[in-house]
């Protein structure tokens, strides 16, 4: 077996090198390529060395390589993984920064941040799957590229490979629920609907038993949920009205004056957007990284949002390899899984996965009280794709005016010149040649 890490320099790389030595039994990986681009040369060096080391200290046999050549990595694999950042953190850091200008929130993957974002990204995911039909047309691609379900659609709808998309909240989610009920991971099972970074926990089992209402029906419980998203003033009433767990994504819609408000206040005290904070992270974590001493995933990773997204990502792997029908909450196309939302949608639920791929499970209508928002959202998602693709302006107007953090064409179109103008390197879709 044969896989390809796209953005192998990531900071997040020695989670992924640490889970194929945990699962050296159930996955036999031969070859293992990082690949990377120029400028990210100097990580992927410091990341390449690190796993060598990591590798050698479990005595595994995983063959590693390292490669500037995209061709090269892809030709053969089994499955590919994409993690990559378009315009690396200095992008992320103008697209938490340049909405707040207008007094919208600047988020990495939702409200205009994660717009910005997605017409950066999709090309680029949408060129690796072209040179995925040329090079490994049977290899699956695993995402979880930001913003993950709008990058899976656009695969999904564009190209023929296969593809299903991944985020570690769901697997946090569900440690975080077990953690606070007190029970073992494996005693839990959540009914999982909505679309990637805005979902919804319908439905919770211990044992076997739906434990729903009983658990909504205590004040506890619910001030449990309400600190989910951000236990600001009104989250406890919203969450026992909801009877359902919203993603902390969510606070970001219910409490967003809060979350613009809280931006402001780490810019003005001279912490920065979340990217200066994770630059600074990054500078310390590559400083470890590089100490030949160094053999195992240090701690501080943990202290990045990204937590656990290995566990997730060769969870599923394994379970596409081994055939094993287990249960994932990964992103897929709804095909009526969802009512409501469009059939021809990604979405983030329960699926069961095999060989064939990630199989929604049928769950009906979105939660009472969630359905509004996330259908919005999903227009938004859609137009977003599009823009993305054609590079056309309308569309992209239309798709942040679709966006329920926006409010206004005034503003959208505000935001929407400062993005496309801060970005334009790495949106040739919006520009001609004579521009
Ligand atoms: C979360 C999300 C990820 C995202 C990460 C950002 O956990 O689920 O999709 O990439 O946070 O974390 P960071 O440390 O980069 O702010």
């Amino acid at each position: 077996m044969k896989v390809a890490i796209i953005g192998g320099g990531s900071s997040y790389t020695p989670e992924l090198i640490e889970g194929f030595i945990l699962r050296r039994d159930s996955l036999p990986v031969k070859d293992l390529v990082l690949v990377d681009i120029e400028e990210g040369q100097e990580k992927l060096d410091i990341i390449y060395e690190l796993s060598k080391r990591m590798l050698e200290k479990a005595g595994s046999k995983i063959k590693l390589t390292k490669t500037l050549d995209r061709d090269q990595a892809l030709k053969g694999a089994s499955y590919v993984l994409t993690q990559l950042r378009v315009g690396r953190i200095e992008a992320r850091a103008k697209d938490e920064s340049i909405p707040l200008k207008y007094h919208r929130l600047g988020q990495e993957t939702t409200g205009a941040g994660g717009f910005a974002k997605a017409l950066r990204t999709i090309p680029v995911i949408l060129s690796i799957a072209k040179d995925m039909e040329r090079l490994c047309p049977d290899a699956w691609l695993i995402n979880f590229t930001n913003p993950s379900g709008m990058v899976t659609e656009a695969v999904l709808k564009n190209s023929k490979i296969r593809s299903i998309g991944l985020c570690n909240a769901p697997i946090g989610l569900q440690r975080g629920l077990a953690d606070q009920l007190k029970i073992d991971p494996k005693d839990l099972y959540v009914e999982y609907v909505g679309l990637n970074h805005l979902s919804w926990t319908k439905r919770i089992f211990v044992k076997g038993r739906d434990v729903t209402e009983e658990l909504f029906s205590k004040d506890d419980f619910v001030e449990y949920v309400a600190g989910i998203i951000g236990g600001h003033k009104g989250a406890k009433e919203l969450v026992a009205a909801l009877k359902t767990i919203p993603s902390y994504y969510c606070s970001y819609f219910f409490f967003e004056d809060q979350a613009i408000q809280k931006d402001l206040d780490n810019i003005k005290e001279g912490k920065g957007t979340r990217a200066d904070q994770v630059m600074a992270l990054e500078e310390d974590l590559f400083k470890l990284y590089a100490s030949p001493d160094l053999d195992e995933k240090p701690e501080q990773l943990s202290k990045r949002g990204g937590a656990l997204y290995s566990e997730a990502a060769l969870s599923l792997i394994e379970s596409i390899h081994n055939n094993d029908g287990k249960m994932h909450i990964v992103n897929v196309m709804n095909k009526g899984a969802i009512t409501g939302l469009p059939h021809d949608g990604v979405i983030e639920t329960n699926c069961i996965v095999n060989k064939s791929g990630a199989h929604p499970i049928a769950s009906g209508q979105l939660p009472r009280g969630s359905s509004a928002l996330t259908k919005a959202v999903k227009a938004y998602e859609q137009l977003t794709i599009e823009a993305a693709i054609d590079g056309c302006r309308q569309t992209a107007l239309l798709a942040l005016v679709s966006n329920p953090l926006i409010h206004g064409a005034d503003k959208a179109l505000d935001i929407l010149n400062d993005l496309l103008k801060a970005h334009k390197p790495y949106l040739p879709q919006f520009y001609s040649k004579e521009d």
